[in-house]
C-alpha cells in the first residue's frame, strides 16, 4: 500500500497512535448530545435489532478478541450471546436459539474461514447476519444482510491495532441499541455515550505512558515466556495482549483468566516468567489482586497496568497509573498499554514488527 509512515518507525506504531483519531471517526454521526442516532444504522439494521433475542459472534483472531469482549458487554444488557472462532464454528453442529443473529466481526472482510461461516449461516436459521468490518467493499460485507462500518482507515501493520479498539467501539454502540430494546433508560444511556465520547481524550492519555512501556518493556526481552491475566471482559484483553507480544515479537506468551490460575499455570511461575496484568477498579478487583500475590509469593514479576484509585499492596514490579477510566469502555483503553508493551519488546527484539514471520494480514484460504 502507499500509505506513508509518517514519523514512526513502523506501521504499527503509526496505527496505535492513530486510534484517537480513529475511534472519532467509528462514534462520527452515531452519537450525540447523550444519545445514540440509531438512524445512522440504517432502516434494516435497525429492524433486524428488534427481531433479536440472541447473538452469535463468530470471527478470527484479533476479531474473535473483539467478540469475546463484546460478549460480557450483551449479556450484561440481558442479551444472550455465544462466541466462536470461525474455523471451529464452520465445521460443526450448532444449535441456532430462536431469534438469533449472526454476527461476524471482521478487518478486512475476506477472511476465508470466517466468510464460510456466514455463508453456511443461510440454512442455520438466524433472523440475519451483520458485520462489523472495516473494507466498505469487502465480501464479507456484500453478502452479510447488514453492515456496520468500523472506520479505522487502512491498517497495514499484520497485527492488528486499530482495527480492534474501533470493533469494540462499533460493539458497543450496537450493545447500547440492543439495550434500548430491554429497557434501557435515557440516563443510563447517557452514561454509556458519554463514556464513548470521551475515549478518544483517554486513548491520547494512555498513549503518552509510551515511554514508560518502553521500560517495561526491556524487562522482556530475554524472556521466552509471558503469562497475561486478566478477569471478565479484561479476560479476552489478555488474550489479545498476549497474542500480540506473540506474533510480534515470538515470544511465547499465554493469556489465562486469573481464577484459572492455581488450575495449572502457576505451576510455571518463576523469576523467568513476566505476568501481565489489566487490573481495573472493578468488583472483582479483590480476586485478581489475590490471585496476583500468588504469583508473587512464587516469585513471579508483575506488570500491572491499574487504575489510580487502585491502591495495590503488592509490591509491584511497575505499574501505570491511568486516570478516568469507565467500567464500560475501561477494556478499550486497556487495550493500548498492551499494543505498546508488544511494540516496544519486538522492537528490542528487532523483529520484522510489521511483518512478522509466517503471518499474513489477511487469511484468505482456508
Ligand atoms: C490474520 C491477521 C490478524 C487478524 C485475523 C482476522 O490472522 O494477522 O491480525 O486478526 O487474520 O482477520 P480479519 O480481517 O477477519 O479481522
Amino acid at each position: 500500500a502507499n500509505i506513508d509512515k509518517g514519523p514512526y518507525a513502523h506501521y504499527m506504531l503509526k496505527e496505535i497512535y492513530e486510534q484517537p483519531g480513529v475511534i472519532s471517526e467509528t462514534l462520527e454521526g452515531r452519537i450525540h448530545k447523550g444519545r445514540l442516532l440509531e438512524a445512522s444504522f440504517g432502516h434494516e439494521t435497525t429492524a433486524l435489532l428488534d427481531k433479536t433475542k440472541h447473538v452469535q459472534i463468530v470471527a478470527c483472531g484479533t476479531s474473535y478478541h473483539a467478540g469475546l469482549v463484546a460478549k460480557y458487554w450483551l449479556e450484561e444488557v440481558g442479551v444472550g450471546c455465544s462466541v466462536e472462532v470461525a474455523s471451529e464454528y464452520r465445521y460443526r453442529k450448532v444449535v441456532v436459539p430462536e431469534g438469533s443473529l449472526l454476527i461476524t466481526i471482521s478487518q478486512s472482510g475476506e477472511t476465508a474461514d470466517t466468510l464460510a461461516a456466514l455463508r453456511d449461516s443461510c440454512s442455520k436459521g438466524y433472523i440475519g447476519s451483520l458485520t462489523v468490518c472495516n473494507v466498505p467493499e469487502s465480501s464479507l460485507v456484500r453478502e452479510s444482510d447488514v453492515c456496520f462500518m468500523t472506520r479505522a482507515g487502512t491498517e497495514i501493520g499484520v497485527a492488528s491495532t486499530k482495527a480492534f479498539t474501533t470493533q469494540l467501539v462499533a460493539l458497543r454502540l450496537l450493545m447500547i441499541a440492543l439495550a434500548r430494546r430491554k429497557g434501557l433508560t435515557p440516563e443510563e444511556e447517557e452514561t454509556m455515550v458519554n463514556e464513548l465520547h470521551s475515549l478518544p481524550r483517554q486513548v491520547e492519555v494512555v498513549l503518552e505512558l509510551a515511554d514508560k512501556i518502553q521500560i517495561m518493556a526491556e524487562d522482556f526481552s530475554d524472556k521466552h515466556n509471558a503469562l497475561f491475566l486478566g478477569r471478565g471482559a479484561f479476560y479476552p484483553v489478555a488474550m489479545e495482549g498476549a497474542l500480540k507480544l506473540k506474533e510480534i515479537s515470538y515470544i511465547h506468551a499465554e493469556a489465562y483468566p486469573a481464577g484459572e490460575l492455581k488450575h495449572g499455570p502457576l505451576a510455571l511461575v518463576d523469576e523467568t516468567m513476566p505476568v501481565v496484568c489489566a487490573l481495573p477498579d472493578d468488583p472483582l478487583l479483590e480476586k485478581v489482586l489475590s490471585n496476583l500475590q500468588e504469583v508473587r509469593a512464587r516469585g513471579g514479576e508483575l506488570f500491572l497496568f491499574s487504575d489510580h484509585k487502585v491502591n495495590i499492596g503488592l509490591d509491584r514490579y511497575q505499574s501505570l497509573t491511568l486516570a478516568d477510566i469507565y467500567p464500560g469502555t475501561a477494556p478499550i483503553v486497556y487495550s493500548i498499554p498492551l499494543q505498546l508493551l508488544a511494540y516496544h519488546v519486538a522492537l528490542l527484539k528487532g523483529t520484522d514488527v510489521d511483518q512478522p514471520r509466517n503471518l499474513a494480514k489477511s487469511v484468505t484460504v482456508e
